[in-house]
């Protein structure tokens, strides 16, 4: 869960109780006959991660209908915060086989526990899952627009892919490729969350590029923690990015600032993927901080999105959740 200021409790409990639902129906979309499937489907919901975007969901919601807790009633609006969690978590058990992964929430990941096979068609049946769920809202446009997001995810990381070991990946690049593997998702809980809840298509519109923005910042603060953060406290195993030849804005800011000579030796250290040595010269250069300074703009042009907005009282704990995306320890 996200940890947030009690002063918002008034909207905070409730949202608290709605996502207990959320999990439930998630658990029960998974549910299966068969004791193999079963006990997969029991580890990834036990190991509960952040729940951003089915937070992000419901909130919008309610700030989409004017501040009334009564939407979180909505069993539309509870399903598609599954929906969205679903494919966020068949996108992470995936992604621990790209990246060869061994833990996840504190937990291990499916490819450890059990293999690269199980774990392949435990995302497959996730993300199918995800979408029988979303069929079940009855609005094929939502559904159209649902699986428009999953393509663009999947193209993101098919192009970090293509970039491996690629040292002159820009800035713009390395963007255009978080933008669609992670933003974009995050931007479709605002958008449908408060369509869903009947908001105004204008509120969708800015509650949608308020969620891109937090994405953007949400996978640069990660790149960091994956640079030098620790898998006790993360709760994920870290440092894949090297060892899988993945810049990251960090190592982007470095290698553009560089002279000539901490230019070789950050490419050498990348190539050799040697991590200590990557994390002096990113320190050295004060790289990792100027990322993070990246990711508060982000933050800051979030919170722009949503100003003057009718939202229901709402606001002053929209903002906090977008300080909370960059300022976490995990
Ligand atoms: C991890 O997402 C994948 C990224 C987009 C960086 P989260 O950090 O939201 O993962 P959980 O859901 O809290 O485990
Ligand atoms: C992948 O990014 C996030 C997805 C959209 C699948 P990462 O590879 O950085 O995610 P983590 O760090 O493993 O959670
Ligand atoms: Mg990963
Ligand atoms: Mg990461």
């Amino acid at each position: 869960m996200i940890e947030l200021d009690p002063k918002h409790d008034r909207f905070l409990q409730p949202l608290m109780a709605t996502l207990e639902q959320v999990a439930a129906i998630f658990e029960r979309q998974l549910a299966s006959e068969f004791p193999a499937v079963e006990s997969l489907c029991s580890h990834v919901s036990r190991y509960r991660g952040k729940m951003l975007r089915p937070t992000l969901t419901l909130l919008s919601g309610v700030a989409a209908a004017d501040g009334d807790l009564g939407v979180l009633e909505s069993d539309d609006l509870r399903r598609l915060s599954a929906v969205f969690e679903m494919i966020h978590m068949a996108t992470l058990v995936h992604d621990d086989v790209l990246d060869e992964a061994d833990q996840r929430r504190g937990g291990e990941t499916v490819n450890r526990l059990n293999d690269n096979e199980t774990a392949v068609m435990l995302g497959d049946y996730l993300i199918s899952n995800a979408f029988h769920l979303a069929a079940t809202i009855g609005d094929a446009d939502l559904t159209e627009r649902i699986g428009r997001v999953t393509n663009t995810l999947c193209e993101g990381e098919l192009i970090q892919l293509h970039h491996r070991d690629d040292l002159g990946l820009d800035l713009e690049t390395y963007l255009a490729t978080i933008r669609r593997k992670t933003a974009v998702l995050v931007g479709a809980c605002g958008q449908l969350g408060a369509r869903v809840a009947g908001g105004t298509e204008e509120t969708a519109a800015a509650l949608g590029i308020f969620g891109e923005h937090l994405g953007v910042a949400f996978q640069i603060r990660d790149d960091v923690f994956d640079l030098e953060g620790e898998t006790e406290v993360v709760g994920k195993s870290v440092g894949r990015d090297l060892a899988k030849g993945k810049l990251t804005l960090p190592m982007i800011i470095l290698l553009d600032s560089a002279e000539t000579v901490t230019f070789a030796d950050a490419v050498e250290a990348f190539r050799q993927r040697d991590a200590s040595a990557v994390l002096q010269l990113l320190r050295d250069a004060d790289a990792t901080g100027k990322a993070i300074a990246f990711a508060v703009e982000q933050v800051e042009a979030a919170k722009s999105a949503i100003e003057g907005l009718p939202l229901g009282g709402t606001e002053d704990l929209l903002r906090d959740l977008a300080d909370s995306v960059v300022d976490r320890s995990h």
